[in-house]
């Protein structure tokens, strides 16, 4: 289905091949000015100056052989050689039509499909997710939701982060505050034999009954303060080599981190509705690391540097000087680029992807230039094949990234919880789910609140930082993401009242410049669609979803549906049931789902 942009394009192209003239000056795009045409073509402006001739006079020639055939009410000159396109009325209906029948809502799917792996959400083992997952899992939800829904074959993993240094750091810290566990742990590394099961429970158990995640967030903040000290620092790169050759104490306890982490992170994934194919972390990819490392080093790539491993990364090209990768630490640890570098073998062996994309905040913006060079020169990755989408941050008023009121950072859990309070006040103020049960009026207003985070980060582009502001993105008024969800819940109770009073749909005859209007938007989806895809831009998206709502909103208020004698009234409801489909559809890209009633 091509929508009236591509087919006026087709025509006005074959109009300039029929004048001699390139395809490409036919190109058609919406009009600058919405309050004189539908779409304009600026072609005949650059023909004529390649050609040095007169812009008119070639504006006029494309008209006359254009195909009349076009489904359009008007085609004029404007200015130095502009073409305004206005469609009729007639095209517009059979348009809408053609878009009612569509599941996808006029959404095309690419052709050739690809295997694609998001890497996103990058939560870290015994840390509660902070505001900066918050954009990662967001961005990198939506940005999988519209891979997956253009076709492609789609892989989202977490990449939990559970291999490195810190965990060192951690176990060393658990077993300063608890000497029980202290001597357990040191039993355990002492045997050679595996653990059984049952020592495994009683393990569990008395981990369970001292350390909370709250305790591990506590001693991990505490024991990054003593990263200046020389020994402490030197005993947590010690146990962190025992971790990372499975000493039995330290494996344990390790497990248990992963463990009750775990449980926290999908709760606070669930309430944001961030759903992986694969929870993998950089553990996972352990065995993999002592063959990679030999084989780096059969191809020449590695270097000793002060007892330390490293891959000179910045040879392939000099654009820029990058410190090299640190693959094997001086005490023989895996870094955090050892395992991305591992991960990408891993990946590859069990879905071959294409691409893989990883969602993560632009500082990290090196450390993947670095691991990208190396997995090229190790011929691990096709050029192209690994792509950083680096993110901007989310700040406080102050323009700096997001702290709460103490100056700490803002745990993901309260800032979900914190929305949900204003969502809750929002939704009273302005006298919404007044008549829903409790259980429903809180659904809803979790609704509102993961709409509110969700579209504020969303709507602009990933690279720019943008400022939280609470009271803005909670409205219901505004380009929010409860301004939508309300849009969308008002579309939804109409239809419930049609069709309660046995009201149906029926063919589309568009007259009314709001209906014209709304049309032309629902026209507009699949190119915003392919738009977001080809740029990894959610925005665009976005962008599409609030004209949507603020079109169907005009298109309400100009022509009443309920009211409408029956052929008209089956008309609107056609294009209210449309319009629905296709916002729906936009916020589910997003990951944003709309609520039944408000
Ligand atoms: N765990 C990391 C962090 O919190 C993010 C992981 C991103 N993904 C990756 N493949 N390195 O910073």
């Amino acid at each position: 289905m091509t929508d009236l942009r591509q087919g006026l394009t087709q025509a006005v192209s074959a109009a300039f091949t029929a004048l001699g003239l390139s395809a490409d000056y036919g190109r058609v795009t919406p009009s600058d000015r919405p309050d004189l045409a539908d779409f304009q073509c600026n072609g005949a402006l650059s023909a004529a100056k390649t050609a040095r001739r007169n812009p008119r006079e070639i504006a006029q020639a494309v008209l006359e052989v254009l195909s009349k055939d076009t489904g359009l009410a008007t085609a004029e000159i404007a200015g130095a050689g502009f073409i305004n396109f206005k469609v009729s009325d007639q095209a517009l209906s059979a348009r809408a039509n053609a878009l009612s029948f569509d599941d996808r809502a006029g959404a095309s799917q690419v052709e050739t499909v690809r295997r694609i792996l998001v890497d996103y959400g990058g939560p870290n083992v015994a840390k509660p997710m902070h505001v900066g997952h918050l954009r990662a899992s967001i961005i990198g939800e939506s940005l999988k939701r519209i891979y997956r829904f253009r076709g492609d074959t789609v892989l989202g993993d977490a990449h939990f982060g559970d291999w490195g240094y810190q965990m060192g750091l951690l176990i060393g810290a658990v077993m300063d505050e608890v000497p029980d566990i202290a001597t357990l742990i040191t039993t355990l590394n002492g045997e050679d034999t595996t653990v059984s099961d049952a020592r495994v429970t009683e393990a569990f158990a008395l981990f369970e009954s001292r350390i909370t995640l709250n305790d591990l967030d506590r001693l991990y903040r505490r024991a990054r303060r003593g990263k200046t000290d020389p020994d402490y620092r030197d005993r947590a790169r010690k146990i962190t080599a025992g971790l990372q050759d499975k000493t039995p104490g330290y494996y344990l306890l390790w497990k248990y981190f992963a463990k009750v982490t775990r449980v926290a992170l999908e709760r606070d994934f669930h309430a944001l509705g961030v759903e992986f194919d694969l929870w993998k972390g950089e553990s996972d990819v352990e065995d993999l690391i002592d063959p990679m490392v030999a084989d780096l080093e059969a191809k020449g790539l590695i270097e000793d540097d002060q007892g330390a491993r490293i891959i000179r990364a910045d040879k392939v090209d000099d654009r820029r000087k990058l410190p090299p990768l640190l693959v094997v630490s001086s005490e023989g640890t895996a870094m955090y680029g050892t395992t991305d570098l591992a991960t990408i073998l891993d990946r590859r062996r069990s879905f071959d992807p294409h691409q893989i994309l990883y969602v993560v905040d632009q500082r990290q913006a090196d450390h993947f230039e670095i691991v990208f060079r190396a997995a090229l020169m190790a011929g691990y990755a096709e050029e192209g094949g690994l792509e950083h989408l680096g993110f901007g941050t989310m700040n406080g008023v102050d323009g700096k990234p997001f702290k709460t009121r103490e100056g700490g950072v803002l745990k993901l859990n309260d800032l979900i919880e914190m929305t949900r309070d204003k969502a809750r006040e929002r939704l009273k103020d302005a006298e919404l789910g007044a008549e829903l049960d409790l259980e429903t009026f809180e659904a809803t207003a979790h609704a509102v609140a993961v709409a509110a985070l969700k579209f504020a980060d969303l709507q602009n582009f990933r690279g720019t930082s943008y400022i939280f502001d609470l009271d803005r993105f909670s409205s219901f008024e505004g380009k929010t993401g409860p301004y939508l969800l309300y849009q969308a819940v008002r579309v939804k109770s109409v239809l419930r009242r049609a069709a309660e009073a046995g009201h149906e749909p029926g063919p589309v005859t568009v007259s009314d410049p709001a209906e014209r209007d709304l049309v032309l938007l629902l026209d507009a989806f699949d190119q915003a669609v392919s738009d977001a895809y080809d740029k990894k831009a959610p925005n665009l998206i976005a962008e599409h979803a609030y004209k949507l709502a603020q079109g169907f909103s005009k298109f309400y208020a100009a022509c009443p549906i309920l009211p409408a004698e029956s052929a008209v009234r089956a008309s609107r409801l056609t294009l209210a049931r449309t319009a629905l489909r296709q916002l729906e559809l936009s916020l589910n890209l997003l990951g944003i789902e709309a609520p039944d009633q408000m």
